[in-house]
């Protein structure tokens, strides 16, 4: 075979061309910029050497711009599998070097071809993102990519996780992939998403806006609600998707990975005990409580910087993987609002839909008043989060730690709702409301009348906490299967989640339920 010679230099030289994507001069931009190329991205995301490329050869079709002597190979992104710990994960990561990482008909079709493998074979797909949108040069063909796109994100949600890091320009309709994806991770001072970028914001409103205070990582983690993780560089970007997918099955019909841990099962936990204070209206950190409880004190927050009043978390209970919802009393008392209805409500979906537990722990003064809030549409968005709660088919777990007051008792995660297993500490107070708002509902004339008007509001507000800010009536009702040592909420919780894992729980046929969006 004289010609197998010339026929292996040939790949090799077009494997090499392919690696350099838009070439030495643009990769050395990349890298003045403190960016990372789209290959050296999946080597700090995938276990070393596991990932298989496909699609390296494939190149645009545009002919019209001068595109016809412009045939980069991959055309623009890098698109495969590999590993994570092991498992099977699908990629795709745009290469800004060509084109700008702008989506062509074929740069999107080699995203479809990975986003449906993804789908065929249950693993989650992980973009790096770093694009500047639809490619100029072919018009509407880059337009139906990214809708064919849309489609497929819409496809896989709630069948296998979709993770998306957000690591360059993602401008105009583009966003609105990592949008309909599970987690957006941001990096700072290297992502940005916005429908409309700060030049176009000027023209339409006369707003000045930097790019960073339009749509950078922050913006988007502490005020829209975009983006559920912030990081400082791209490596610990990569190293957190790694750790979060640790906490996710590969599909809708697979367990998350159990996790051996030397954390004992049976751990009572003395400083529980110190930890609520005797005042009910003092705050005290619910993170402390979850640190406390869970496997080796691990808590992964997912949009720890949003809606600081509710906390939403993976953690592991005796190695198993569960989602945490918390009311946080150090934040606004723990109030429910609509950020943290809507965080919440999405948190607890997606753990629905990949059969990860919910456990909420509650302490919770109510719905937050105000006009704000009631002209914002408290009502439609707190609705979202009485919605997943109540369509929930997990094994749903419940400690009231303190307070569970009016409609936010039971929206979080109550018995009438199909709590599973619901505790509460000797600490709860389980009522319409405070004994304070309730004594001035209940007694003012007789408050008004009386000789010493303070001294009656005290005593009133007394017997009010002997009869109401407690357990026990709840308790008495069944609502709450049992009152805890707050020292044994870690076994409990733990021998708890082991009676459900046969559980069975279905809801009526449906075409799709109708969620108040
Ligand atoms: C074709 C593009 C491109 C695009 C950038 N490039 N965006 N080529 N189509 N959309 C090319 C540039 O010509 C340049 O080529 C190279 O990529 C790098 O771009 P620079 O501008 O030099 O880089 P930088 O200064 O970092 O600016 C990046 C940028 C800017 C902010 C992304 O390029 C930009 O504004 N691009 C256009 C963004 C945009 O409006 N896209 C359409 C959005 S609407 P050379 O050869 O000079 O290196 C959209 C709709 C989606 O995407 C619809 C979904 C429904």
């Amino acid at each position: 075979m004289p010609d197998n010679p010339s026929r292996l230099e040939d790949l090799h030289h077009r494997q090499t061309l392919a690696e350099q994507g838009g070439g030495a001069a643009r990769i050395a931009q990349q890298h003045k910029k403190g960016k990372l190329t789209a290959r050296e991205r999946l080597d700090l995301l995938l276990d070393p050497g596991s990932f298989v490329e496909l699609d390296r050869f494939v190149t645009h079709r545009a002919t019209d711009f001068g595109m016809a002597e412009d045939r980069p190979l991959g055309d623009g992104v890098v698109t495969g599998w590999g590993r994570i710990d092991g498992r099977l994960v699908y990629v795709f990561s745009q290469d800004f070097t060509v084109f700008g990482g702008s989506l062509s008909e074929t740069h999107a079709a080699k995203i479809c071809k990975v986003m449906d493998l993804a789908v065929r074979n249950g693993a989650p797909m992980i973009g790096l993102n770093d694009s500047g949108g639809a490619r100029i040069q072919e018009g509407v063909a880059s337009l139906g990519g990214y809708a064919d796109i849309f489609l497929r994100n819409t496809m896989a949600s709630g069948v296998v996780p979709q993770i998306s890091a957000i690591l360059g320009p993602c401008a105009g309709g583009a966003v609105y992939s990592p949008a309909i994806t599970d987690f957006v991770h941001m990096v700072r001072g290297v992502g940005y998403m916005f429908v409309t970028g700060p030049n176009v914001v000027k023209t339409v409103t006369h707003e000045d806006v930097t790019f960073d205070d339009l749509g950078g990582a922050d913006v988007h983690a502490e005020v829209s609600g975009v983006a559920h993780f912030v990081h400082a560089t791209e490596p610990e970007c990569l190293t957190a998707i790694r750790t979060l997918l640790g906490f996710l099955p590969s599909n809708n019909m697979d367990e998350a990975p159990l996790v051996p841990t030397s954390d004992p099962v049976d751990r009572r936990e003395e400083r529980l005990l110190e930890l609520i204070p005797d005042l009910a209206s003092k705050p005290y950190d619910m993170l402390e409580v979850l640190r406390l409880v869970l496997d080796d004190g691990i808590v992964h927050e997912v949009m720890p910087a949003f809606a600081g009043n509710i906390l939403t978390a993976f953690g592991r209970l005796g190695g198993r993987s569960v989602g945490i919802v918390a009311n946080q009393p150090a934040v606004l008392a723990g109030v429910l609002d609509i950020n943290a209805s809507v965080k919440a409500a999405r948190f607890i979906r997606f753990c629905d839909a990949f059969n990860i537990p919910v456990v909420t722990f509650v302490d919770v003064p109510g719905f937050l008043p105000g006009v704000g809030q009631e002209h914002g549409g408290i009502i439609r968005h707190g609705a979202k989060l009485l919605y997943a709660y109540c369509e929930a088919t997990v094994p749903k777990l419940t400690v009231i730690t303190r307070k569970a007051y009016g409609g936010a008792y039971d929206v979080m995660s109550s018995k009438h709702i199909r709590g599973d297993v619901n505790l509460a500490w000797p600490t709860a107070e389980i009522a319409v409301m405070g004994p304070k708002g309730a004594v001035e509902i209940l007694y003012k004339h007789e408050i008004a009348k009386a000789a010493d008007p303070a001294a009656e509001a005290a005593a009133k507000t007394d017997a009010y906490t002997q009869a109401f800010a407690n357990p026990y009536q709840a308790a008495a009702r069944g609502y709450i299967d049992d009152v805890i040592d707050p020292r044994d909420t870690r076994p409990r919780l733990i021998d708890a989640l082991q009676t459900l894992e046969t559980k069975r729980d279905r809801n009526p046929a449906k075409k799709h339920g109708c969620i108040p969006l």
